[in-house]
């Protein structure tokens, strides 16, 4: 069985002040979900002091990028070791507005995530089609080569540490989630390709998310499609409150 995760990205939200605050809200309103696994994920400058007000408690803390090199004169850049030492388990590589707004390709963010996987961290890594891809029909042809291009020349091991993020990009902020069936039917076909690229039993075992708009009304419904093993969230996860409901769809 998959473990879900419930993913929070704060994107570039809150201070050092308030991200300990709502780590500190969240830690009693999630502390008895069970079969879950729960991230978030602050800005850089918040992650020290986010780490140590999550210790002891079952809430696990991703960076939102991280550099390929360890070291280096790279000015402006941070090492995925930095983040683990930080306290990070997970980082999220590849989300669309890295992709849409830094310039991220494919080829970087399998760059990324072999480091991150080097380093002892849990790549989350995203994938999504623009509306116009999908009006114009192309949706499984992006996904299939943003996947073979993100994730080239891992090994059957390396997947321990992946999560994949399937995040459509125009349901992103927008208020317009992807009804449950077009979000399993673009899962179902990551989880075949996997298949196909890798083997059944990484296919099996991979976690793959989604994300795009999943609130507190609409999580039990995608949760309950067979090849979706969890959400990335956006604005709902910036309050305690309606990402910890998030965080209990199965209750
Ligand atoms: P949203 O963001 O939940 O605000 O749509 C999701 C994301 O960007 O990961």
């Amino acid at each position: 069985m998959r473990m879900p995760v419930i993913a929070g990205n704060w994107k570039l939200f809150k201070t050092i002040g308030e991200s300990v605050a709502l780590v500190n809200e969240l830690k009693p309103l999630v502390a008895n979900n069970k079969g879950v696994e729960v991230v978030v994920a602050p800005v850089f400058t918040a992650l020290s002091r986010v780490s140590d007000a999550i210790a002891g408690s079952n809430i696990k803390l991703a960076a939102q990028d991280c550099f390929w090199e360890e070291e280096g004169a790279f000015t402006g850049e941070v090492a995925p070791g930095l983040l683990k030492d930080a306290g990070c388990s997970h980082v999220i590589i590849g989300h669309s507005e890295r992709r849409q707004y830094f310039g991220e390709t494919d080829l970087t963010v399998n760059k990324k995530a072999k480091a991150a996987i080097a380093a002892g961290l849990s790549a989350i890594v995203c994938v999504g089609e623009l509306l116009a891809e999908r009006e114009s029909n192309q949706t499984f042809s992006v996904i299939e080569t943003q996947i073979k291009g993100s994730l080239a020349g891992l090994t059957a091991d390396d997947f321990a540490k992946i999560v994949i993020a399937y995040e459509p990009v125009w349901a992103i902020g927008t208020g317009k989630t992807a009804s449950d069936a077009q979000a399993q039917e673009v899962h179902i076909f990551i989880r075949q390709l996997i298949a196909r690229l890798f083997n059944q039993s990484v296919a099996d075992a991979v976690r793959i998310l989604y994300g795009g708009s999943v609130k507190p009304d609409n999580v039990k419904g995608l949760m309950a499609q067979p090849d979706i093993d969890g959400a990335l969230v956006g604005g709902a996860s910036l309050k305690a409150e309606p990402f910890a409901a998030i965080a209990a769809f199965n209750v």
